[in-house]
């Protein structure tokens, strides 16, 4: 019954509609080598883990190309292999087929808008001015002072231009000047990343996410940004000095959507389907909504960082989801990304009953959902002393470091968490990981491991959860957010209590039973037109 169920829901949508993307940032996942760094037979090592124990349905691999790891990974030197210290080729294709043998699909990233200053590409391109492959970076010449061609930034501080002496031009770095921008309006430039795409669709990746995204297309004619009247952070986090501006020529031109439709036709030539998960932060919902283009020959995604932003509150939340329900077009799908690589881990953001409320919230709403490592033990941000700091980021601005949140998998309550044999693994293990670990979690029926797993669980049975309609109910209470999820006969309740206080909630016409909760000691309940939560519960009945 369920397998049909599945089957049918499966004609109708993609996988990536239907799935649940767990992230896997390489380098602190497994290492099998003891070298303190996890590497990608760590994550085929780990493969039941993620099938079976979890129940996840896809993987998303943080960059593990050759780099020379000024942003870890992010500064790509060769877009077409895998760095030594993650393996070789080889084991990406045994990664690949292993995941497609265990049912996940395997998205990776790609790093479109810069890659590594040591990439043959910008070596040659920095040679001199008439060098074929000047163009394919952005080459400018100082103003008639000497300063910099405008005013823009780079993210992680200071000018977003670097004065090469030898040639007397600047060139563009959107982020660290390790990372200068290729120069996507350069056919060639294009053509040659497109490539990259292919190669490694050929090597039977399901899709890809697309790092910083908007960068690739700015105003053709440079204009300075202008500055943040307000300001206020222009994403969900403050970026330091970068929020000084508003970045409405930097990024995020409407070119966008013509290389957006490339990517989507090259996707297209590949079955069974392929996806693109386009890494974007955008909080106007229509502006957000165009990247699908209500032709759906855009991006499968753009991610929604709308719940890390909202304030953690009834009115917060659904104000979100209920603005992207309303603005994105017929048949597109939301996604909902509650933490990531570049944020404070989500339990330290939400405290103990925030992140279990999380997790119901991520894996119930209408959408697919992204689910960053360690996130399932509810990890908390880590605690790294000055010494132990990797993230360049963290070292221009130092309450912007993003290393707490990257480190060991937590395994086991093991000194280095089941995570390595090294004495010293490249990020400190978190102090909380004798208690937040996967071996002490499996036995504790009311860890946040087995709330993952149950909702996850009940989630794959239920076409109503993956592909059905969503409905907010009204009138609730106000620190509640109620809604349902239906396909055909099949219907699903959902409350969050976002108060301290017990609440009754009427769900008139609905009769079922409490099938996943924060509180456990509820699950099995029966639900008869209202529902009774505790304090802060988030309960999903069917
Ligand atoms: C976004 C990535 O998520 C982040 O980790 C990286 O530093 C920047 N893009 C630059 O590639």
């Amino acid at each position: 019954m369920m397998e049909a169920a599945l089957l049918s829901d499966r004609k109708q949508h993609e996988w990536w509609q239907t799935g649940v993307v767990y992230q896997v940032y390489p380098r602190s996942f497994k290492d099998t080598t003891g070298n303190g760094v996890g590497d990608l037979q760590g994550v085929i090592d780990k493969m039941d883990y993620l099938s079976d124990t979890l129940g996840i349905d896809a993987i998303w691999m943080s960059p593990f190309y050759p780099s020379p790891m000024a942003d870890f990974g992010y500064d790509v030197s060769d877009y077409c292999d895998v760095h030594p210290m993650f393996g070789d080729l080889a084991t990406f294709d045994r990664l690949v087929a292993c995941a497609h043998d265990a049912g996940l699909k395997v998205i990776i990233d790609f790093v479109p808008n810069h890659s590594s200053d040591q990439h043959p590409w910008f070596i040659e391109s920095r040679s001199s001015r008439e060098n074929p492959r000047r163009d394919w970076y952005v080459w400018r010449d100082p103003k008639a002072d000497g300063s910099q061609p405008n005013n823009w930034l780079g993210a992680f501080g200071g000018s977003a231009w670097e004065l090469d002496d030898r040639t007397g031009q600047y060139y563009l770095h959107s982020f660290l000047k390790e990372q200068p921008d290729l120069n996507w309006r350069n056919p060639a430039v294009k053509a040659a990343m497109l490539e990259h795409l292919r190669f490694w669709l050929d090597r039977s990746v399901d899709g890809f996410r697309i790092d910083a995204v908007s960068f690739v297309m700015k105003d053709p004619a440079e204009r300075d940004n202008p500055p943040n009247p307000e300001s206020a952070p222009q994403i969900h986090k403050s970026l330091g000095a970068y929020d000084a501006q508003l970045h409405q020529y930097d990024q995020g031109h409407a070119d966008l959507h013509q290389i957006f439709r490339e990517m989507r036709a090259l996707l297209d030539e590949y079955e069974p389907s392929r996806m693109a998960l386009g890494e974007m932060h955008i909080y106007d919902w229509n502006e957000l909504a165009s990247y699908y283009s209500k032709d759906l020959d855009e991006l499968s995604m753009p991610t929604n960082f709308g719940l890390l932003k909202a304030p953690w509150t009834a009115a917060g939340i659904r104000g979100v989801v209920d603005g992207v329900e309303a603005a994105i077009p017929p048949g597109a799908w939301p996604n909902y990304v509650l933490g990531t690589h570049d944020d404070q881990r989500l339990a330290t953001r939400f405290g103990e009953q925030g992140s279990r409320q999380a997790a119901v919230l991520l894996l119930t709403l209408r959408g697919s959902p992204t689910l960053y490592y360690g996130d399932e033990l509810g990890m908390r941000e880590a605690e790294i002393p000055p010494e132990r700091q990797q993230d360049p980021w963290g070292m221009t601005e130092p309450t912007l470091g993003r290393d707490g949140c990257r480190t060991p998998m937590q395994w086991s309550p093991d000194p280095a968490a089941g995570f390595t044999s090294a004495n010293e693994p490249w990020l400190p293990v978190g102090s909380d990981h004798a208690v937040r670990n996967v071996q002490s979690q499996l036995l504790d029926p009311d860890s946040h491991l087995n709330l993952y797993h149950r909702l996850l669980v009940l989630r794959r049975g239920s076409a109503a959860l993956r592909t059905g309609a969503y409905l907010p109910l009204d009138p609730v209470p106000p620190d509640c957010f109620v809604f349902e999820r239906s396909q055909g006969t099949e219907r699903v309740l959902v409350a969050v209590n976002f108060s301290a206080e017990p609440l009754f909630i009427e769900a008139a016409g609905f009769t079922g039973r409490i099938a996943v909760s924060t509180e456990r000691v509820n699950e099995g309940n029966a639900v008869e037109g209202a529902l009774h939560l505790l304090p802060y519960e988030a309960a999903v009945a069917v």
